[in-house]
């Protein structure tokens, strides 16, 4: 278990250590716009099928990383395994994106809520990584992750992901110490989950609030931002001797940079909506940035790929504390060669 890492770079980067090079790794690097995830997905049968069987998610965990030298390899599950294991029968409607069959719409109904046992009830995730740890054999980082809270609640809320979130905000603005108790009780799960990840083997984790940014600053802070710091200080920050460094990352959360920075973490995600040299400027020397390649710069030639990156890298005026990414999921209709092409820009360039 204790095999030393031969790539280092994410994590170093993460906690602002000198590097080499820019690491980088893709927010969903395995995925549909790879060919042989497609081939084992309908091997599988379904996305949820290829979660739950640890053999199928360490497969095409690794499979970006055969491809590509990446810098990490990102555990492949999904947020919603939480709520799944909380009772809410996870499922995936085709063309329709994730559903619940039992959503949570009052106060006796949450109060019901259990908070799973990472070892039983989300068993088949920490078996997928103790898998793929031994798969990786050492060789680069292991990103565990969960949704925040209020991400994982606004899908338990509304039953379905959401443009406007009604009933979410209707229950927020309508009872809001409902949705306080909701928040604590997913806060407990969450914490309880990625530190039995930790244990399992995963390196970093990372928290995606995908759904903070529909918030008001102030609704944000109290509702989306509290409960991230909670559980940041409640994680188990080391292993096998080694920091475990914690990203934030909060999409259309730009302008509340200075209030991330501040909730403990280690470093935080960025999307394209924002300049990394202003968010650096803005941050100081709290926290290292990860991000933020707009993802349909993918959809662009090569040439268009090698200048989009390389302004984001130009950006980043300091010598260590970024990770390369994207500022959001790649899409499935990428062309791999562009990523290709993305991964190489990046690890040839050197700041002048
Ligand atoms: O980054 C990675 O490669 C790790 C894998 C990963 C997935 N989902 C796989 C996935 C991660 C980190 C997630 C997180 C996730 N899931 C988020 C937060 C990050 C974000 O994208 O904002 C959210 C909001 C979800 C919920 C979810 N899961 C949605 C809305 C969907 C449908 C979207 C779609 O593209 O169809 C999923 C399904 C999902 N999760 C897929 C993958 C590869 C597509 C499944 C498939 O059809 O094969």
């Amino acid at each position: 278990m204790t095999t030393p890492l031969a790539n280092d770079r994410l994590l170093r980067a993460l906690l602002r250590e000198p590097v080499d090079r820019t690491p980088i790794w893709i927010m969903r690097q395995a995925g549909r716009y790879l060919p042989e995830y497609r081939a084992t997905r309908s091997k599988a049968g379904s996305f949820l099928d290829l979660c739950k069987t640890p053999e199928l998610a360490c497969e095409v965990t690794l499979q970006p990383l055969r491809r590509f030298p990446l810098d990490a390899a990102i555990l492949f599950s999904d947020i919603l395994t939480v709520p799944d294991a909380m009772g809410l029968g996870l499922y995936f409607e085709s063309g329709e994106g994730p559903c619940f069959r039992d959503p949570v719409r009052s106060l006796a109904a949450i109060e019901r809520l259990p908070i799973p046992d990472p070892e039983q009830e989300l068993r088949y995730v920490m078996d997928a990584v103790r898998l793929i740890r031994r798969e990786l054999d050492g060789s680069v980082p292991l990103i565990g992750f969960s949704g925040s809270p209020w991400t994982l609640a606004t899908y338990m809320v509304e039953g379905a992901g959401s443009r406007d979130f009604p009933e979410t905000k209707r229950l927020l603005y309508g009872e809001p110490q409902a949705m306080h108790a909701l928040l604590q009780k997913v806060a407990t799960a969450v914490t309880t989950y990625l530190n039995a990840q930790i244990r399992a083997g995963a390196q970093a984790v990372m928290i995606f609030d995908t759904w903070g940014g529909s918030l008001t600053p102030r609704l944000y802070r109290e509702f989306s931002l509290a409960y991230m710091q909670r559980i940041v200080a409640e994680l188990d920050r080391e292993h096998d001797g080694r920091r475990v460094p914690v990203v934030l990352f909060t999409k259309g959360g730009g302008a509340w940079l200075e209030w991330q920075a501040d909730a403990g973490a280690d470093a935080l995600g960025l999307d394209w909506t924002i300049e990394l040299g202003e968010a650096a400027a803005r941050v100081g020397d709290r926290v290292a940035l990860q991000g933020n390649l707009d993802p349909a710069v993918l959809y662009a030639s090569d040439e268009v790929v090698r200048t989009e990156a390389r302004r984001v890298l130009d950006g980043f005026d300091r010598s260590t504390g970024h990770v390369f990414n994207l500022g959001h999921g790649i899409h499935p209709g990428i062309d791999p060669d562009r990523v290709a092409t993305l991964v190489e820009t990046v690890h040839a360039y050197r700041a002048t």
